[in-house]
């Protein structure tokens, strides 16, 4: 990237050409756009669901603070020290040809695999938009099998998957201040607003608001289980966009003078207060028409337009774009790690980069979107969607989260990580203590109950 405006005006330094963020909002919206997506609004409400509601929104919260927010502060300090993409990173700051790189190729290789599948169920919202404006109508069954026929039809699926990559590709090939910054800066604020509107009709305008504030904020901890427990720890990495070098990456773009504690506080709870904003407006339309709260993954494409077919094309239309608008900036952080890796470490040009890589990841992509094509994983025929869903979520991102801890904690230089942190004192050495015994442990749990080798789970 040739441009002035994103060297920050640092000619001197190889690494200006990189670019970076051309304020601290600008960074906040990029990182909260990242954190912030299908995790948020798909995944967490229906898990919430699954798991009986408040007693595991409590343990999620726990994790946020004690996995997720350590995490965060390592991946940004790591990120902004060495100024590289994931690779780049663990060898700037332990030696050339350290083994540690591999923690970064594994995020690479996770941004890859993530976002081929994640472009798919991104299609499948922006699908909805359109079948939004269109209106449901007909039986409750009938509704919910347009699902069904949605993802079984390749054609339509490729479709959606394809524009979706198109997009990614649009803004990440605008590079880190013309291209994600601004549309983060479009996006978010959109995206916050959509949001607190369909709450307010939740809370104010059906009769599920009370019901949904129960069941969200009330803890009956006879319904937590150990296997809600590690769902709940997994799930804050995954909603955090830990564990791949997303934080990394979007770290090394950060000015020197912002409090890395600061924004790293900014960003998990914005990220964790739009999940539960989230989950009020879905729980309240819920029980509002006594709907199951635990209909699982469907809960958003099937449940939902079931209840929106009564509340009209204001309600639904909003709401898949929003959906739409957070898993794009998420989408284009995936790309990033990946695109970043590229430019830093082959030298490629940006648009060469974006293009050659977003076309692979697209390519990858059409075998989650073919649902009919198959492979034996875990003793049955799944679907490429899954079989990468799976081993991305409960192999790829807590190994790489495990790693990235463990380096910061134990193997970077005090003198870097203090550099970064800003100070020596106490909660310096809270969190050093924490990413040293806490954090990796829990990681590790998770890890072993990703693997299914916790001696006391029933697998
Ligand atoms: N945090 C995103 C979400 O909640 C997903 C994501 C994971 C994005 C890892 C980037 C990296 O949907």
């Amino acid at each position: 990237m040739s441009n002035g405006s994103e060297t920050g005006g640092l000619t001197e330094n190889k690494q200006s050409i990189r670019g970076n963020w051309g304020s601290r909002m600008g960074f906040i919206l990029a990182a909260t756009g990242s954190a912030i997506g299908l995790g948020n609004i798909w995944k967490f409400p229906y898990i919430t669901g699954v798991y009986g509601g408040a007693a595991f929104v409590l343990v999620y919260l726990v994790c946020v603070v004690i996995v997720g927010l350590p995490l965060m502060m390592a991946e940004l300090i790591i990120g902004r020290r060495s100024k590289k993409n994931p690779v780049g990173a663990f060898k700037a700051l332990h030696k050339p040809r350290s083994p540690w790189q591999a923690t970064g190729w594994l995020g690479v290789a996770s941004g890859f695999v993530i976002l081929s599948f994640y472009s798919v169920v991104a299609g499948w919202a922006m699908a909805y938009i359109f079948k939004s404006l269109a209106g449901f109508s007909g039986t409750g069954q009938q509704i919910q099998s347009q699902f069904g026929t949605l993802v079984a039809h390749p054609s339509a699926s490729i479709m959606w998957h394809t524009i979706f990559m198109v997009l990614c590709i649009g803004i990440v090939i605008g590079g880190v201040q013309r291209g994600i910054e601004r549309w983060s800066k479009i996006l978010m604020p959109t995206l916050f607003a959509i949001l607190l509107a369909l709450m307010a009709y939740g809370v104010f305008y059906t009769h599920g608001g009370p019901r949904a504030l129960e069941f969200l904020f009330k803890p009956d901890f006879s319904k937590l289980s150990a296997e809600a427990v590690l769902s709940a720890l997994g799930h804050a990495f995954f909603t955090l966009s830990l564990g791949m070098g997303a934080m990394l990456t979007y770290g090394s773009y950060m000015r020197r003078d912002e409090s890395i504690t600061r924004d790293a506080i900014t960003v998990s709870a914005l990220d964790t207060i739009i999940a539960l904003i989230a989950g009020v407006a879905i729980y309240s339309l819920v029980f509002n028409f006594d709907m199951d709260p635990a209909a699982g993954p469907g809960l958003i494409f099937q449940t939902l337009p079931v209840l929106f077919a009564k509340t009209g094309p204001w309600v639904s239309v909003p709401f898949f774009i929003l959906l739409t608008f957070a898993a794009l900036t998420s989408g284009i952080s995936l790309l990033e790690v990946v695109v970043a890796y590229f430019i830093d470490e082959r030298g490629w040009s940006r648009k060469k980069t974006t293009l050659i890589l977003g076309t692979a990841i697209y390519l990858f992509g059409l075998l989650s979107a073919i649902a009919s094509l198959t492979i034996p994983f875990r003793g049955r025929d799944q679907g490429f969607f899954d079989v990468f869903d799976f081993i991305s979520t409960n192999y790829m991102l807590p190994v790489g989260g495990f790693l990235t801890c463990l380096f910061a904690a134990w193997v970077m230089k005090e003198s870097d990580r203090v550099a970064e942190f800003g100070s020596r004192g106490p909660l310096y050495k809270g969190l050093i203590f924490v990413l040293r015994y806490v954090t990796p442990v829990a990681v590790f749990i998770v890890l072993l109950h990703g693997l299914e080798l916790l001696p006391f789970m029933d697998y």
